[in-house]
Order: C-alpha cells, then sequence, then structure tokens
C-alpha cells in the first residue's frame, strides 16, 4: 500500500512508512489533546511539497484557525494567497457555505465537499471535526449515513482524508456515536494520561489501520511551540 507523509515527526515510523494514501483515517481524542494540531501538520507537510489542500473547519473560524496555527510556525495564509490551500467552514453557527447552499441535504453537503476537493485537486483533506458535520444532520440514522456517503465519496478522489472526532470527557471510547470508527480505514487515538493528582502527560495510539502492520502500543507525544512530535520508542514518560 502507498504511504503519504503525516506531517507529524515519529508518527510514520508508529505507522511502518506513513498514512495510507488515498483513505479516511479517523483522528480521535478528548477536547485538546491536539487533533486540530496534528490534522494541521499533515496538511502542512502536503503544502510544503506544493500539494494542494483542503481544510474544512466547523470546529473554529478560518481567523482563529490561521492565528492558532502561526502560533507553532504553520502559515496557512501564504498557502491560502498562492491558490494551494482552501479553508472553508467557520463555526457551526455560521456554516452558511454549506447549510444556505444545500439546505443540509446530505446529498448535496457531500457534493459540495466533493467539489471543492475536486476543483482544488487537493491531496490531503482535513474535516475538523466529524462531529460538527453530522450535527449539520438530524437523528442517528441521518448522521450516519452523511458520514459513510462522505467517506465514500471520498474513497473515489485522489486524496487522502484526516477526519477528527472529538469524544466524551471521561470515556474511553474512540467515537461519539460509535459508528464513525466502523466507517473508516484507521483510527489514530490521541490520549491525556493522568499520572499524578492534576498532572496528564500525552500519548498517542494506532487504534486500527486496515491493510497496515502497525505499532500496537500508546506512544508517548509532545505539543510544543515547534509542533507536536511523537516518541515512537516511549512509553509514556510516567509510567
Ligand atoms: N505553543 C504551544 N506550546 C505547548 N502546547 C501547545 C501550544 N499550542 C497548543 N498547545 C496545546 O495544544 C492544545 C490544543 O490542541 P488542539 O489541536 O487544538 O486540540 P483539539 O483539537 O484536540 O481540541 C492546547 O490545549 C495546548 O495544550
Ligand atoms: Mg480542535
Amino acid at each position: 500500500m502507498e504511504r503519504v507523509k503525516s506531517g507529524v515527526e515519529g508518527m510514520d515510523t508508529l505507522l511502518g512508512g506513513g498514512l495510507p494514501k488515498y483513505r479516511s483515517i479517523l483522528l480521535s481524542g478528548h477536547c485538546g489533546t491536539g487533533k486540530t494540531i496534528f490534522a494541521a501538520q499533515f496538511i502542512n507537510e502536503g503544502l510544503r511539497n506544493k500539494e494542494p489542500a483542503v481544510y474544512i473547519t466547523f470546529e473554529q473560524g478560518r481567523k482563529k484557525l490561521i492565528e492558532d496555527l502561526s502560533e507553532i510556525g504553520i502559515g496557512f495564509e501564504k498557502h491560502e494567497k498562492a491558490g494551494l490551500l482552501k479553508i472553508i467552514g467557520g463555526p457551526i453557527g455560521q456554516v452558511n457555505y454549506f447549510k444556505d447552499k444545500t439546505r443540509a441535504d446530505v446529498s448535496n453537503i457531500i457534493s459540495e465537499i466533493k467539489e471543492v476537493i475536486e476543483e482544488t485537486r487537493a491531496k490531503r483533506v482535513v474535516l475538523d471535526s466529524v462531529n460538527l458535520y453530522t450535527m449539520l444532520f438530524e437523528g442517528y440514522i441521518d448522521r450516519r449515513k452523511a458520514l459513510a456517503g462522505l467517506v465514500s465519496a471520498l474513497e473515489k478522489l485522489d486524496c487522502t482524508t484526516l477526519l477528527t472526532c472529538e469524544v466524551r470527557e471521561n470515556s474511553r471510547d474512540i467515537s461519539w456515536y460509535g459508528f464513525e470508527d466502523f466507517v473508516v480505514d484507521g483510527v489514530i487515538a490521541l490520549h491525556r494520561i493522568p499520572f499524578d493528582e492534576g498532572m496528564y502527560e500525552r500519548a498517542v495510539s494506532v487504534v486500527k489501520m486496515r491493510g497496515i502492520e502497525h505499532a500496537q502500543t500508546v506512544r508517548a507525544l509532545r505539543i510544543k511551540d515547534t509542533g507536536m512530535k511523537i516518541y515512537p520508542e516511549q512509553i509514556p514518560f510516567h509510567r
């Protein structure tokens, strides 16, 4: 299977070479575990090699996303200006781009996303987050259909996709509804592991990756002002 570089130092070692090309991977974790940073580094890795990319953000507005990422040395704005990157979306309350245009009909929203990816010839796509994307729809069945439909549409395009998924605080689930992990080809989980009163450390594990032999262990991860880094040989530091 062809691989693409994840853009996160150490991650490709855990994956035995990189993310599976043209597949959709769920990046799951509690709030603040680094999903957006991971996803942004994945996009940035492509941009550095002049690969077009689409970043769909429902979590924060475009401006805030760009601002936050500039703190860790990622300059999305210049790539957007150069026409290499398209950032779409905004906080869910004002996702007019999709809702007005499509009246939140599942197939319309999916074709809208497909169109953007085709137009830009994106090689890397991020949907941040699946939770807010599915909230455009009502009821469990429609939400499941919306995600399955999107992933199946993405399969026909020449792009590798990361879908972030926030999970409930204090739960050990790897997705919100329980169907997200079935729909995708792989799941990477980001963790915060408590080790002392009020203290925690970051870690990562590959939960599943179809067609790939990957590490089965939880490994240490750090976020600094230079971005996210994984220590592929290191069990969490405080174990
Ligand atoms: N410059 C930095 N130095 C250290 N940690 C940072 C820095 N920037 C962000 N972080 C950490 O990353 C977290 C946010 O990561 P983010 O990717 O937004 O999480 P998620 O998308 O999973 O909610 C912050 O809560 C903070 O702990
Ligand atoms: Mg986020």
